[in-house]
């Protein structure tokens, strides 16, 4: 079942737009990249890249190997969907596994050394805040030789890449993930909100993301159904990161499975059925989740009369930019 809103992150030739190779100085392909979504709008939102990360050769050693650099304007926030790496930032060393989400934020020195091949799946915003970021990018992409010319990257937004500042390698104490403030997983979330059939698991703020978007997951129970509004104002990412859950959007009935994403237009009316436990994150961030979810548990705990009047919620919703007219079991 395809349909041109669904992406198998694990089948590249229908996913990946483009792919590109980053190598060592000696040639050695140590990742592979896919480009799923390209950025949009003047914060380079919806960004998504996912990328096969090789595991260092054997008798690397990682502390000395960890690529150390920063970004002076963009977010990161990585799905690691498989294998076992080290996480090098600030002052921190840990070891991150298969289910860790890590969120890397603007000027925090960071590395990585990969122990096993990870999948690395990655959302950024503000990567390149220069306007001509993406048009120099554009360039590259149609006449890659030109990467060398130093009077292009005169015109690049930070000089000698995109937002990418090499550092020096990271001085740190070994700490368990749970201990690491970039280390985020589901069964630790910054706050959790408990709904009939769901719940909503707040996992990056949006004080972390300089106000651009925030991380929620919505844990379905099968039978977890929810339909937006006729025409939501949002542009919608979805990651299916486990289970079943069959979508509707425009016309197009399909179901997404472990690791797909749902890009879903601007105004697409549309709405989603749980067929079995599921975890889906909103990749794309734009509604305010953690407000919403937060003021609508303390009206229902605190004043219950006024939760239960008419156009309390609706007008929460408003508030808050949440563009779900319902959500419920399946009857
Ligand atoms: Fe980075």
């Amino acid at each position: 079942m395809t349909s041109e809103f669904l992406k198998d992150l694990n089948d590249h030739e229908h996913s990946w737009q483009s792919v590109s190779y980053s190598r060592k100085p000696d040639g050695t392909v140590m990742a592979e990249v896919g480009s799923v979504i390209s950025p949009e709008g003047p914060r380079q939102m919806f960004w998504m890249l996912d990328s096969v990360m090789y595991a260092m050769p054997e008798g690397t050693d990682p502390d000395a190997n960890h690529m150390p650099h920063e970004h002076r304007y963009g977010y990161e926030t990585f799905f690691v969907d498989s294998g076992k790496m080290w996480l090098y930032i600030d002052g921190m060393k840990c070891l991150v596994e298969k289910g860790d989400i890590l969120h890397l934020q603007a000027t925090q020195i960071h590395g990585m050394a990969f122990i096993e091949d990870v999948k690395y799946r990655g959302t950024y915003h503000d990567l390149a805040t220069d306007p001509d970021g993406p048009a120099i990018a554009n360039v590259l992409a149609h006449m890659p030789e030109l990467k060398d010319d130093p009077e292009l990257m005169k015109m690049m937004p930070v000089k000698g890449g995109l937002d990418h500042i090499n550092r020096e390698r990271l001085l740190f104490r070994e700490v368990p993930a749970e201990q690491c403030p970039a280390v985020r997983n589901p069964k630790r979330p910054l706050a959790e909100f408990r709904l009939e059939g769901v719940t909503m698991k707040i996992l990056t703020q949006r004080w972390e993301n300089a106000g651009a978007n925030e991380l929620c997951c919505a844990e379905m129970q099968p039978g977890f159904t929810a339909e937006w509004v006729k025409y939501p104002k949002n542009r919608e990412l979805l990651y299916v990161r486990k289970g079943r859950v069959k979508f509707r959007v425009f016309k197009d009935e399909f179901i997404a499975h472990d690791e797909c994403i749902v890009a879903i237009p601007k105004f697409a009316p549309h709405s989603l059925e749980a067929l079995t436990e599921a975890e889906v994150y909103d990749l794309g961030g734009l509604t305010f989740w953690y407000s919403f979810l937060h003021d609508y548990m303390s009206i229902k705990t605190y004043d219950p009369e006024r939760f239960a009047a008419p156009g309390t919620i609706q007008a929460l919703k408003e508030k808050f930019n949440c563009q779900i007219k319902s959500i419920g079991m399946k009857r």
